[in-house]
């Protein structure tokens, strides 16, 4: 008898949406199979590319009783969060994606090595980080200096790794520091300053660095020094675990471009391959006020850079309106950079303003379609937060029509 072969999904799979996800990114890899009774279970009724199956699959743990390349990745985690794996915890950024929908999403669109995904909101990175993972070009572009920050450190530090740990030691602020005895906002810049390290990439990485202990500091009242030194060893843990499992799983690591820029005067010069992207959720989340404190650090003037983010201009009904145009130009932007026949996917949730829902995702999707788009796929993403607070959002997947 001719022994089954199953697929098995990841411990952490316990929503519906995931599940959906999980069954288009089988069908778009070419696998035929069916739900067993055991509902994390599936069969393969064909076995197709058993081999691609296991190299790029996101929500499950084993192809053929052997482990999926993601199983591995997601397990060099130096956090307690599931999610974190890698660089992905580098700065706590509010309202990241979860890396592993990234990485199915970019299955079910059918993104193959070598092309190139375009993420016009990059925000902290998810995006590119995940596509270098599968040896998937991309290019990030954020309105943010700390987005385009953190997402670049993310991304290519690996390469710095050998410069960076020896630079450490230099980085690493004097006694009195640690014991809080001079200002800790100013001081660490004068003495990297003082230093004069040349590389980009080195002076990046501790700069970022910074901004997590800013952050610490900020948001949960930690010790700025202490907090920058514990980050500092776990980030090049990391960067080391990153280097092992690239090693370890033979990947080919795509390449990234990330770029300080604003989506409403996009002009990338090529076409990509895909874009995944979730803009701001209309007038939520203030970028500018929730980063104030690393921004400041960075020397940016908040009031000089605020009216270029998108959600943050103007105030109560004006604010939906001044919105609802520069998305309209950035949708625009989007559907000009895609290669015809390929697909757009737009991440958002509604949002509530004085005690209404406003039907944030209805008007994507009015506006999208009204730039040439179609929408081949709406996909509700209902999970539970902290305190059992319910979010809902929408996993838009729209076409641009082959031509
Ligand atoms: C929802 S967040 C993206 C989060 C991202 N998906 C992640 O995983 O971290 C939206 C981003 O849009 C950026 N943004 C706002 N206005 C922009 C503009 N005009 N051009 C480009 N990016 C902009 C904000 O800085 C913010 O990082």
């Amino acid at each position: 008898m001719i022994k089954e072969k199953k697929l098995k999904l990841h411990d952490n799979i316990q929503f519906i949406y995931e599940l959906a996800l999980a069954r288009l990114e089988l069908d778009a890899l070419g696998a035929n199979f069916e739900i067993t009774n055991n509902l994390r279970e599936f069969k393969l009724n064909s076995t197709g590319n058993l081999a691609s199956l296991k190299r790029r699959l996101a929500y499950f743990k084993t192809v053929d009783a052997e482990f999926t390349d993601y199983y591995f990745i997601q397990a060099a985690n130096q956090t307690r969060s599931v999610n974190q794996y890698l660089t992905h915890w580098f700065y706590p950024y509010k309202g990241k994606f979860h890396p592993q929908m990234i990485r199915a999403l970019l299955n079910i669109i059918g993104i193959k090595e070598g092309e190139t995904v375009l993420d016009p909101f990059i925000g902290s990175g998810t995006t590119a980080l995940e596509c270098q993972l599968l040896g998937i070009n991309c290019i990030g572009i954020d309105i943010s200096p700390l987005c385009v920050l953190i997402s670049k450190v993310k991304t290519e530090s690996l390469d710095a790794l050998p410069k960076i740990e020896p630079t450490k030691n230099d980085f690493m602020p004097a006694e009195s520091l640690v014991f809080g005895l001079s200002d800790p906002q100013t001081s660490l810049f004068k003495e990297r300053k003082a230093k004069k390290v040349k590389d980009d990439k080195v002076k990046n990485f501790f700069r970022l660095a910074e901004m997590i202990a800013h952050s610490d500091s900020a948001r949960r009242k930690k010790n700025f020094q202490t907090s920058f030194v514990f980050n500092v060893d776990r980030m090049i843990a990391s960067l080391k675990d990153y280097k092992k499992i690239a090693a370890k799983l033979n990947l080919k690591l795509g390449e990234t471009d990330i770029r300080e820029g604003d989506v409403r005067k996009l002009d990338l010069g090529k076409k990509v391959q895909g874009i995944i992207t979730s803009p701001p959720y209309s007038i939520a989340l203030n970028y500018v006020a929730n980063d104030a404190h690393a921004l400041k650090a960075m020397g940016y003037d908040l009031d000089g850079i605020k009216d270029n983010f998108i959600g943050v201009r103007g105030s109560g009904m004006d604010k939906f309106k001044l919105y609802n145009e520069d998305m309209l130009l950035a949708y625009k932007k989007m559907f000009e950079v895609l290669e015809a026949g390929r697909y757009c996917v737009v991440v958002i949730g509604n949002v509530t303003f004085q005690n209404q829902e406003v039907d944030t995702t209805g008007e994507v999707v009015r506006q999208c379609e009204a730039v040439g788009f179609k929408l081949e796929r709406k996909i509700e993403k209902i999970i539970f937060g902290l305190y059992n607070v319910m979010q809902k959002e929408y996993i838009l997947i729209f076409k641009k029509p082959a031509k």
